[in-house]
């Protein structure tokens, strides 16, 4: 078989162990590569790249994309997707793996539609996938989180302040909630839950009466600000994403006010997505991409890879694009039982 294989949208550690487990199971089947350079965009302008055993062999460890990425949108107009299926069709594709999170994996679904066999690898640090337990790169990206996290929080003993760390995640609050929980923070906001400062800055007051002059408060970028607080708008990607960030400024800003600590803000912003990736997701990222080879032989396309329990099993596209994957209230007030002493 002839395949093309891509990544696109914001990069994640285990991209590169799943191009390796894609191409060392398609060499079994004897399968011809190939790589396709800055995701869809790749496809879109015919920009391909060599994928070999000797490329791929020494790439478990390391993070990034070797194929590179980019937020295009291969069905955003008729002609970006007429330049999409002739590319394929010239290049002699008979499947295209594409690595990618929701927009990533919604242009593979709009390209099945037009007769692409395209099969899907779910990764984003994110973790807002719907149709797979866990994608790659959330493992990666949390263990980078708490150890932040945790160095914060023993220069916020030694000062008597509290560290407001924001960590990405777009609409849901897998990271940020996963990485209090893990560093052991006093307080977790996560956009799926609205903002209640009262609240928050309460807690803040009672930890100190209680005699805790510090503490650490994770917020996720997707937070959003009381609607009164007005926000600039920021440019936005082909899919309609606009960038987010800054509203840990706001919320420091709130808790110095409201409780009298002093008080600092990290973003750590991308350097959760950079690093090499960690053994669980190798695991993970390897398997997918070993089963996405797998469907395309099965000529199981509009597929992807997902994670079930300890299986990796075959999902359509259109459950893993229909609906973001956030965190479900229950979940949340089941951790905030924690931050009532
Ligand atoms: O989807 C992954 C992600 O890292 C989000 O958490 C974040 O909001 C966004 O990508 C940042 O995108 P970019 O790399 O384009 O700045």
């Amino acid at each position: 078989m002839r395949i093309g294989v891509l990544t696109g949208g914001g990069d994640c550690p285990g991209l590169n162990p799943a191009i390796r487990g894609i191409v060392m199971r398609a060499l079994t089947f004897g399968d011809d590569l190939v790589g396709l350079r800055q995701g869809w965009k790749g496809l879109r302008e015919g920009l391909t790249t060599p994928l070999t055993i000797d490329l791929v062999d020494p790439i478990i460890s390391q993070g990034g994309t070797i194929l590179e990425s980019s937020r295009t949108n291969p069905i955003k107009d008729e002609e970006s997707i007429q330049l999409c299926l002739d590319n394929a069709r010239q290049l002699g594709l008979e499947a295209l793996i594409a690595l990618g999170g929701e927009d990533t994996l919604g242009g593979a679904h709009g390209l099945c539609a037009r007769g692409l066999n395209c099969v899907g690898v779910p990764k984003t640090i994110d973790n807002d996938l719907s149709a797979t337990d866990y994608t790659f790169g959330f493992h990666s990206a949390v263990s980078v989180a708490v150890d932040a996290a945790d160095r914060l929080k023993d220069t916020a003993r030694s000062h008597g302040r509290v560290m407001v760390l924001e960590v990405m995640g777009r609409h849901a609050g897998w990271v940020a909630l996963h990485t209090g929980v893990c560093a052991g923070a006093d307080w977790i906001l996560i956009p799926e839950v609205p903002l209640k400062l009262d609240e928050l800055i309460d807690h803040m007051r009672a930890l100190r009466a209680r005699g805790k002059a510090w503490g650490l408060v994770v917020v996720s970028e997707g937070v959003k600000r009381p609607a009164r607080e007005a926000v600039a708008k920021h440019a936005k990607d082909e899919f309609g994403h606009e960038k987010l960030g800054g509203i840990a400024e706001f919320i420091a800003a709130e808790i110095e006010k409201g409780s009298g600590t002093d008080t600092r803000v990290v973003a750590l912003g991308h350097v959760v997505r950079g690093g090499p990736p960690t053994p669980f997701d190798r695991w993970l990222a390897t398997r997918v991409g070993i089963k996405a080879v797998e469907l395309a032989h099965e000529g199981k396309f509009d597929h992807m890879a997902a994670l079930r329990g300890t299986q990796i099993v075959g999902a359509p596209l259109e459950q893993a694009v229909g609906q973001l994957k956030t965190v479900p209230l229950e979940l949340y007030e089941e951790v905030k039982t924690l931050f009532n002493q």
